[in-house]
């Protein structure tokens, strides 16, 4: 495995992917898989740090799994599994617990967002989750992690933990970089072009999701917020319009100075149904993967099986290290 740099990265089963996942994140994945030993993971274990019902949860893992091979994701070349299968990952991530101080997962933005949001269930589990992601990355002795510009505090964090855990015991684990994309690594929100797509927004029109019809992702696009300008281009104080550019850029190809040209002497309202219509013919081979895949359960299941058994291997190799530098009698 070690022939080639080895990436780690990974996205949470709640709902189905946002056009914000997969240009900052999955996209690139699907690349990688050309030039790394890649380990992509369902996050499911990081789910439940916000409630969720058991149900849904189950059901939208399987999505998760479906839509990440749908996207372009190879089991047979790349580890594809879920988080949960694989039980060293609860247990790496007691042990970091123990090099983490309370006052660094205390900085951490999401936290404090997440928090916010859900006032009556500020569970340990929220406070800790920079700690299992830490150790998700950690015991594949990850190089690179792709990643959305979102997650780049606790991929920092990961280095910390990482770095003051080999200084303790001795070499361990391989300090991971962050691999974060230069266009798309923050796609904005349609409807508030100042802050992050997301799936957990309660304005539907603000959010993309991957696997929404043609015609809903063209109407989602034409209500998007611009400004008062008219022309279309990239420039500082068109949040708006800078995003759509980006959003076309990614699922085109084409330069923002192309795009520019293409949009020479047009208006927003034409601008706007080209990146709807862009955005769904892009998608439309994921959707039509997906809704085979998810006929196929049996594949599916033989699929994510595999993953865990091979994950499984890597990662007991390093917990096993890691618990005897700790000094954990061996059975
Ligand atoms: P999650 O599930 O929130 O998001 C998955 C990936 O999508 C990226 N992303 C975005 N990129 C650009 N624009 C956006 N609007 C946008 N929204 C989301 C995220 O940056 C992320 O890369 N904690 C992680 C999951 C995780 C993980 C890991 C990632 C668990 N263990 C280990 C890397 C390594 C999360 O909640 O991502």
């Amino acid at each position: 495995m070690k022939d080639k740099k080895i990436i780690l990265s990974g996205i949470q089963p709640t709902g189905t992917f946002t056009l914000g996942n997969y240009i900052g994140a999955v996209s690139n994945w699907k690349k990688l898989q050309e030039d790394y030993n890649c380990i992509y993971m369902i996050a499911n274990m990081h789910a439940i740090t916000v409630r969720q019902d058991p149900t849904a949860l189950r059901h939208n893992t399987l999505k998760a799994y479906a839509l990440l091979l749908a996207c372009g994701i190879d089991p047979e070349r790349s580890i594809a599994f879920i988080q949960s299968h694989n039980r060293c990952h609860a247990e790496l991530n007691w042990v970091l617990a123990c090099s983490t101080q309370f006052g660094e997962l205390s900085r951490m933005t999401q936290f404090k967002a997440k928090s916010e949001k859900h006032p009556d269930d500020i569970n340990a589990g929220l406070f800790t989750y920079p700690v299992l992601m830490a150790g998700d990355i950690l015991l594949y002795q990850s190089d690179l992690v792709p990643v959305g510009i979102d997650q780049k505090q606790h991929l920092e964090l990961a280095r910390d933990i990482a770095q003051r855990f080999n200084q303790k015991y001795g070499e361990t684990f391989t300090i991971p970089d962050a691999y974060i994309g230069e266009v798309g690594a923050k796609i904005m929100s349609l409807q508030d072009p100042t802050s992050k797509m997301s799936k957990s927004d309660e304005n539907p029109n603000s959010c993309i999701f991957i696997l929404e019809d043609k015609d809903t992702i063209i109407r989602k696009f034409k209500r998007a917020i611009t400004d008062s300008d008219t022309c279309v281009r990239f420039a500082e104080g068109k949040d708006g319009i800078n995003n759509l550019i980006t959003i076309y850029s990614c699922v085109t190809g084409k330069s923002f100075d192309e795009i520019e040209r293409e949009f020479d002497g047009k208006g927003y309202g034409d601008f706007k149904i080209a990146v709807g219509e862009a955005v769904s013919d892009h998608l439309a081979p994921v959707r039509n993967e997906f809704d085979r895949l998810m006929t196929d359960k049996d594949y599916l299941k033989d699929c994510y099986t595999k993953g865990a058994e091979k994950a499984e291997r890597i990662a007991y190799r390093t917990v096993s290290k890691a618990y005897k530098k700790v000094g954990f009698l061996q059975l």
